[in-house]
């Protein structure tokens, strides 16, 4: 009787409410309530620290050490021991936790309630992992890829692409609401150049589609022209007047050379399967106009040599606003666009996705739009997501041999190629149908090129290398790719042994326990990345469950055959169960990545 009464004495974490159950933050408050409890007069002392995994516990908190010195700076001398062991005595209660005690020094460790861990995964079996909608959503802007007309999209480009899409899908999957935004470069002076080229070379242009396929041959002969032929000079010029003020032949000229460029860009999002509106500097024309006027008005503009620039006390350098000869410049468009997303599309949160080389532009953006109002920081959060450099096997900038900035297109296609020697290595192409191989091949080679990005840390370079991506073993895309294939194997192989399911998920296995643990740092894992938007940790954590599977599906049966007949003979559902739940997870991880899954390859 004592029993159960002290059960409805506990604080239940109610599941109905949390399908993405943040262990770690449940008993990060759990401690920080219980400290707060213990010493009252202590100061804050932010979060304790909680880790997971030691051998000794499930979770355990290190947080005595610095309460005794904080209490002995009062002139308090309290052993950490103690100290842990008041700790403990005022913890609340709460059914995730089976038992907590301390360890010498003042560890306290955690054990957690098995029954409660099953009825969570039992969960996800019925549900699968979708989150609740937020009570509170947040719009979150994020603003990647963002390639230029008539230039190269680039690998700084598809870096880009993969960081921002994968954030993307994570803020999404939490349940932001989430605009996507291809910020492209497709307005500004060279776009005079262009046009008189186009206009000379191609007068019919508005009839026949002239061949400009190759926009970067185009655009260097423009250039050549523009800077040798004072008259062509003065013609740009005045196509970059006639194309602001929207005059309809400029205007259907200028449209005219971006569709050929995001023909290109298409490309590559068709195949990266990337989801993302294009809304380039052009669309913020109007809005850079009356931007420069606000600032003007208001004082914030500096005349300097001729050009308008603006100064926060906080920035070492200014932004340019207004050209000296009246053009707009990408911090123009950028100041426009920031006032746009905040007073138009109302955002809680922008977040800008580019090479750590423009950190100085963001943080510059960011301190003169405080400075001028148009961003409150307590309202509206700015982040600035940078990335390293992609790096040869040479370790130098990544180029081609000939030393041109690498096609998108061909890498693709290298990566597809290489990907589909590999499986006919394996003879793979004996055991797949076809439409199974290209399946394969694909999901092998885009998977391998977004994951060999995302799964360092964003802000290192990183060295671009078919062979290492393409490997089947260490942390890979082609690993996991296996790893769950495998898994959906055995749930398959099943046959007519899958009609009684109802068992209980089994965790009574030391293994089987370690892996339900891993699985459930998910959510753990997905907080961190809205944080620091790092995608390392989501990696990090799906290579971390695959290992653990393994260990698992080598210490605990989930099928005995007939050694003789290969007949299956008996089938340990409360095994397959944690199989199933697995392969959700690891879809679930991989899918945030952008990588497709497939049932065979
Ligand atoms: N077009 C720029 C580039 O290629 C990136 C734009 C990033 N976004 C922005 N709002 N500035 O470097």
């Amino acid at each position: 009787a004592k029993e159960s009464n002290e059960k409805s004495n506990m604080d239940s974490v109610n599941i109905e409410d949390h399908s993405l159950i943040n262990l770690h933050s449940i008993l990060i408050s759990l401690f920080s309530n219980a400290i707060k409890k213990a010493y009252p007069t202590l100061e804050d002392i932010g979060q304790p620290a909680v880790s997971a995994g030691s051998k000794f516990a499930d979770y355990q908190c290190n947080a005595s050490m610095q309460i005794c010195k904080l209490l002995k700076a009062k002139g308090e001398n309290v052993s950490p021991n103690a100290v842990a062991k008041k700790v403990v005595e005022c913890l609340g209660q709460c059914d995730i936790i089976e038992k907590v005690d301390v360890s010498g020094p003042g560890f306290i460790n955690v054990w957690l309630s098995r029954n409660k861990l099953r009825e969570i995964l039992q969960y996800v079996l019925e549900n699968k992992l979708k989150p609740k909608p937020l009570t509170n959503p947040q719009r979150v802007i994020i603003d990647f890829s963002s390639p230029n007309v008539a230039k190269e999209m680039h690998v700084g480009h598809l870096r880009s692409t993969i960081i921002g899409d994968s954030l993307s899908r994570v803020f999404e999957f939490i349940g932001h609401d989430v605009l996507r935004l291809n910020h492209i470069g497709d307005w500004g002076t060279q776009f005079g150049m262009l046009i008189a080229l186009l206009q000379d070379k191609f007068p019919d242009y508005k009839t026949v589609s002239p061949p400009i396929n190759d926009l970067q041959e185009f655009y260097k002969q423009s250039k050549v022209l523009f800077d040798s032929d004072p008259e062509f000079k003065k013609r740009a010029y005045d196509c970059v007047v006639k194309l602001q003020s929207m005059s309809p032949d400029h205007v259907q000229a200028w449209k005219l050379i971006c569709d050929v460029s995001r023909e290109e860009f298409q490309k590559i999002y068709k195949r990266l399967n990337i989801n993302i509106i294009e809304r380039g500097e052009s669309f913020y024309q109007s809005r850079m106009e009356n931007v420069v006027k606000e600032l003007e008005n208001k004082g914030f503009l500096e005349n300097d040599d001729g050009r308008k620039i603006m100064w926060s006390p906080e920035s070492s350098i200014p932004l340019t606003i207004v050209k000296s000869d009246g053009g707009f410049t990408y911090d123009t468009s950028d100041m426009a666009a920031l006032k746009q997303r905040i007073e138009e599309e109302k955002a809680d949160r922008i977040i800008y996705v580019t090479d750590s080389g423009q950190s100085v532009h963001f943080e510059t953006l960011k301190k003169c739009a405080i400075h001028c109002g148009i961003l409150d920081p307590s309202k509206v959060l700015m982040d600035f997501v940078g990335f390293g450099v992609v790096l040869g096997e040479d370790k130098k900038k990544f180029k081609t041999r000939s030393g041109d900035t690498v096609r998108l297109v061909g890498l693709l296609d290298e990566g597809v190629k290489r990907a589909r020697d590999k499986l006919v290595e394996k003879g793979r192409d004996k055991v797949l149908t076809d439409e199974e191989l290209e399946l394969a091949e694909t999901a092998v080679a885009y998977g391998c090129i977004k994951y060999a990005d995302l799964c360092h840390n964003r802000s290192h370079d990183y060295i671009f290398s078919f062979d290492k991506m393409l490997e089947d073993k260490g942390n890979t895309a082609v690993y996991l790719l296996y790893a769950l294939t495998r898994i959906r194997s055995i749930i398959n192989n099943l046959g007519t042994h899958t009609q009684d399911l109802n068992e209980p998920i089994s965790l009574d296995h030391e293994k089987e326990w370690k892996l339900a643990k891993t699985l459930l740092r998910f959510s753990e894992v997905l907080s961190k990345i809205t944080e620091d938007f790092c995608l390392h940790h989501l990696c990090e954590y799906l290579y971390d469950v695959a290992t653990t599977f393994n260990e698992f599906y080598d210490n605990c049966y989930c099928i005995e055959k007939n050694s003789q007949t290969g007949e299956i003979e008996k089938v340990y559902t409360g095994r397959i169960l944690l199989c199933k739940i697995t392969a959700e997870y690891m879809n679930t991880g991989l899918t945030l990545l952008g990588i497709n899954t497939v049932s065979r390859m």
